[in-house]
């Protein structure tokens, strides 16, 4: 799942997700004091703007120019204000300890990226900060088909508990768990439950 792919999605369909910010994200940031927030693979911007409203200063990051168009567009919509960052996350890092808050919402990370990947998005952040990862429970399985029929193996992307083992030490575990969506899964969808890994890292 390239930029082509994800740009092609966008491209082809009015509107991709809710509008709404995801349940889990809420639940889990609000009540920390804002700061720093980097959003990884930010699609229309609905978990960004959320952030921007409670006082963050948000860099919503996405691999499909199409998918910050549409999140820029709607920050000036709600009049919050985006930092919109074109890039291949993985591929290239974002800088280290620069960030209060990373956070990553049903983001696609491809095992074949190696544990590496995971530890470049965890060290973007600051020493006391926060990463927060939510993923769709694949406990049932759940492989499906793309929006251009690509066979998605579930299996083949990492989940947020692997982050647990790829982080090591000078982080605190703060939730790691499987739960209930906050809000009720789309009809039709199989992602009834959350995946949910957030640490803390030490000052
Ligand atoms: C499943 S969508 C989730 C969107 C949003 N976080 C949400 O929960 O509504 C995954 C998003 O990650 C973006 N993405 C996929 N691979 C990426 C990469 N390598 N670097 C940056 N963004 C990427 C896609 O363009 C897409 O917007």
């Amino acid at each position: 799942m390239d930029e082509t792919y994800w740009d092609t999605l966008y491209r082809t369909r009015d509107q991709v997700w809710s509008g709404a910010p995801n349940g889990v994200l809420v639940v889990e940031i609000s009540g920390l004091a804002p700061g720093r927030a980097l959003e990884v693979g930010c699609g229309e911007g609905a978990d960004a703007i959320w952030l921007a409203e409670q006082g963050w200063r948000v860099t919503a990051a996405d691999i499909s120019q199409e998918a910050l168009t549409r999140a820029g567009e709607a920050a000036r919509a709600r009049e919050v204000t985006l930092t919109l960052l074109h890039s291949d996350m993985p591929a290239t890092p974002p800088p280290p300890a620069a960030f209060d808050l990373v956070a990553l919402s049903y983001f696609p990370l491809h095992r074949a990226l190696g544990p590496a990947s995971l530890r470049a998005l965890a060290e973007a952040v600051a020493p006391g900060g926060t990463l927060l990862v939510v993923g769709h429970d694949l406990a049932a399985g759940h492989d499906h088909q793309g929006h251009d029929g690509t066979p998605i193996r579930m299996a083949d992307f990492y989940a947020p508990a692997d982050f647990a083992e790829a982080l090591g030490e000078g982080w605190t575990t703060l939730v790691n768990e499987t739960r209930p969506r906050v809000s009720p899964a789309p009809p039709g969808t199989p992602h009834t439950h959350d995946t949910v890994f957030r640490a803390q890292r030490h000052n």
